[in-house]
C-alpha cells in the first residue's frame, strides 16, 4: 500500500519500532529522526535516517513529513512530546501516534502527575510540593529521620528522581537540583513507601489509548541500576525481562483500574491521551502503587514487549491515530524475552571509553532468535564506535526466561571475545530466574 512511517528517536526502543513497522505489508518506507546506524539492519523496508535533525525540532520534522509524504508518525520520546511535536503535526493534518503536549504533562511535570493521581484516588507515595530550595530544606529539618525521594518537576534526562537514605541526603539532593536548570526549580519530596518487610517489587506496565478507549499491551521488569545485584548508579535501564512471573490477576485488575481512571480523567480534562502510556508501578504486599507515569514506551522494556504484538503494526498505529482502537483485537504472544543493554566501559560514570570502536558486531546481527538493536552507536570511518549512553541492546528469546537470557548472553560473550571492553550486567532477569527454581 506504499505507506510511509516516521519514527522519532534513535535508541533501542525506536529500533524495535522501526523493525515492527517495517514488517507491515502496508509500509514501503521508514523515516527515522534522528535514527541510528544499526537501524538499517533491522528494517525490512528502505530506511532514511536524519542524524542531524533534533527530535524536538518540530518545524524541521514537519518539513520532512511534507517532503516524504509521511502517513503515520510514531512519537515515543519524552522531549518530543514536551516540545509539542505531536500537536504541530496534528494541526497540519498528519496522523500521529503520540500524546499532545498537554496530555504528555503526565510525564513532563511530576507535580501535575502526582496531583492528578491524588484527585482520582490512585495509591501513590505521600508527597509535598516545593518551589524553593529554602522551603524544602526547612521542611526536611522539621521532619523525623527517614528515607525520601527528591524529584525534579520537569524532564531531567532520567536523572531527576533522586533517592535519599536520610534527611541529610535529601538536603544534598535538593541542592543538586540546580543541575537540571528550569526542570529543577519546582520539586517534590516523596516519602518512601513503607513495606513493613513485605515484598516490594517494581514493574512496568504499558497501555495503548486512542483517547476514548484503551488496551493493555503488557508488562516487563526493568533493571535500572548500573551493576549486578541492583547496585550502582541509576541508569535508563540496563535490561528488561518479559513477561514478569510476578504479574498475576490481582495485579492486572488493579493496573487495569488505574489506567481506566487515568485515561478517563485526561479525557475529562479535555486532554485525551493518544499513544502508549507507561505506568511505573511498585507492588507492596498485594497492593499496587504508582511510582510514575511516562508518556511513551519504556527503553529497554519496549525491546521485549513490542515483538510480542502480533497485529499488523501499521494497522494498529493508524487505528490509534484515528480513534479506532476498538476495531482492533490485540494478539499478543507471551514468548519470554530478555534484553541486555551493553554500554561503553565505565558507564554511566566515566566517559573515557566513549568513542571507542566496537569490533565484530555486524556478523552477529543475523542470529535467528537473538536480536541486536543499536542505540548510542555510529559508523565512523567504516568502524562502529560508541557515542555515549547504552550502545547496544541484545534481546534473546526462548521457551522460558532462562533460555531467553542464555541466548542474549551467548551473543554478548561472543561480542566480548572479539576483544571489546564493554559494560553490561550479568544478572538481567534474576528475579524470574529465582522464581523458576
Ligand atoms: N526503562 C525506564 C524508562 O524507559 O524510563
Amino acid at each position: 500500500m506504499n505507506r510511509v512511517v516516521m519514527v522519532i528517536g534513535g535508541g533501542g526502543r525506536e529500533s524495535v519500532l522501526v523493525e515492527k513497522y517495517s514488517l507491515s505489508p502496508h509500509v514501503s518506507k521508514i523515516i527515522a529522526i534522528s535514527g541510528n546506524d544499526l537501524m538499517q539492519f533491522v528494517s525490512k523496508k528502505p530506511l532514511i535516517t536524519f542524524p542531524n535533525i533534533k527530535t524536538t525540532d518540530k518545524n524541521e520534522i514537519l518539513k520532512i513529513c511534507r517532503l516524504q509524504k509521511v502517513d503515520l508518525i510514531d512519537v515515543s520520546r519524552d522531549d518530543t512530546v514536551a516540545a509539542g511535536v505531536s500537536d504541530l503535526l496534528r494541526k497540519n493534518k498528519f496522523s500521529v501516534l503520540g500524546p499532545s503536549k498537554k496530555a504528555g504533562k503526565i510525564e513532563w511535570s511530576k507535580i501535575y502527575s502526582r496531583k492528578l493521581l491524588k484527585k482520582i484516588n490512585i495509591p501513590q507515595p505521600e508527597f509535598k510540593v516545593f518551589d524553593s530550595q529554602k522551603h524544602g530544606i526547612e521542611y526536611l529539618k522539621s521532619q523525623k529521620e527517614q528515607q525520601w525521594f527528591v524529584k525534579a518537576d520537569g524532564l531531567a534526562g532520567g536523572k531527576g528522581a533522586m533517592p535519599a537514605k536520610n534527611n541529610n541526603e535529601a538536603i544534598s539532593a535538593i541542592k543538586s537540583l540546580r543541575q537540571f536548570g528550569r526542570s529543577g526549580e519546582k520539586f517534590l519530596l516523596e516519602k518512601w513507601i513503607k513495606n513493613n518487610n513485605q515484598i516490594a517489587e517494581e514493574f512496568s506496565a504499558f497501555a495503548l489509548s486512542d483517547g476514548k478507549s484503551f488496551k493493555i499491551l503488557g508488562y516487563a521488569q526493568d533493571h535500572k541500576r548500573a551493576n549486578d545485584g541492583d547496585t550502582g548508579e541509576n541508569t535508563g535501564g540496563m535490561g528488561a525481562s518479559f513477561p514478569p512471573l510476578l504479574i498475576d490477576k490481582n495485579i492486572e485488575d488493579q493496573v487495569d483500574k488505574i489506567f481506566e481512571k487515568t485515561f478517563a480523567e485526561l479525557l475529562k480534562r479535555k486532554t485525551p491521551y493518544v499513544g502508549v502510556l507507561f505506568l511505573g508501578g511498585i507492588l507492596i504486599g498485594k497492593k499496587v502503587y504508582v511510582i510514575e507515569f511516562n508518556a511513551r514506551w519504556g527503553d529497554p522494556e519496549g525491546q521485549v514487549i513490542v515483538p510480542s504484538i502480533q497485529n499488523d503494526f501499521y494497522e494498529l498505529g493508524a487505528a490509534v491515530a484515528t480513534g479506532k482502537l476498538n476495531n482492533i483485537s490485540l494478539k499478543i504472544f507471551k514468548t519470554p524475552r530478555v534484553c541486555v543493554a551493553v554500554a561503553p566501559h565505565g558507564y554511566p560514570i566515566s566517559k573515557k571509553h566513549i568513542g571507542e570502536e566496537i569490533i565484530g558486531v555486524l556478523k552477529f546481527l543475523k542470529n535467528k532468535d537473538t536480536k541486536i538493536y543499536g542505540a548510542g552507536i555510529k559508523f565512523q570511518d567504516k568502524k562502529l564506535v560508541t557515542t555515549g549512553g547504552r550502545a547496544l541492546h541484545v534481546v534473546g528469546e526462548g521457551k522460558n526466561i532462562k533460555e531467553a537470557r542464555e541466548k542474549a548472553y551467548n551473543v554478548i560473550n561472543k561480542i566480548i571475545k572479539e576483544g571489546n571492553k564493554l559494560h553490561y550486567r550479568s544478572d538481567i532477569g534474576w528475579r524470574d530466574i529465582r522464581r523458576l527454581k
